[in-house]
């Protein structure tokens, strides 16, 4: 597999998770996913962003566009907040320590081909999402 591009943007406010949003959907629209797929990683980039900004604190989106054997974009949300303790829990539908529906990382998984998240309690998380073409 090989990165054909890649660029990195910050995730600290909403506005960033609008600029999240809009980069996304260019990406996606490059790699030739449907509309409905843009659409569904758009959606999941935006939970995954929302999450990086309230409860981690901020930080940032690795943007990238693979090819070879197949073309598809990755999105790695990277932040050094608090960290998750129970990643099971969290990825409950259901589970919220704000005032959500603890939807967003179930659903963002749903959305997507590959879903990958870390997190240690101190250091921070990171998310891995990609959708192949
Ligand atoms: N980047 C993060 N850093 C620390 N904790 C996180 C992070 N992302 C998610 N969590 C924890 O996981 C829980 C579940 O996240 P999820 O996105 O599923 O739901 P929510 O954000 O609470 O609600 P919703 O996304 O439906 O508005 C959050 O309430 C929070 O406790
Ligand atoms: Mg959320």
């Amino acid at each position: 597999m090989s990165v054909v591009h890649t660029d990195t943007i910050p995730v600290a406010s909403e506005a960033d998770v609008v600029v999240v949003r809009r980069r996304v959907r260019e990406v996606a629209i490059k790699v030739g996913l449907s509309l409905v797929d843009q659409t569904k990683l758009v959606t999941a980039a935006s939970e995954l962003a929302r999450n990086t900004v309230i409860y981690g604190g901020g930080g940032s989106l690795l943007l990238e566009s693979l090819n070879g054997p197949r073309l598809g974009v990755r999105l790695t949300f990277v932040d050094q907040g608090p960290g998750i303790p129970d990643l099971e829990l969290a990825m409950r539908d259901g589970f919220t320590t704000g005032t959500g529906l603890g939807l967003g990382l179930g659903g963002a998984k749903r959305l997507v081909n590959e879903f990958e998240i870390q997190s240690t309690v101190g250091r921070g998380t990171r998310v891995a999402l990609t959708r192949w073409k």
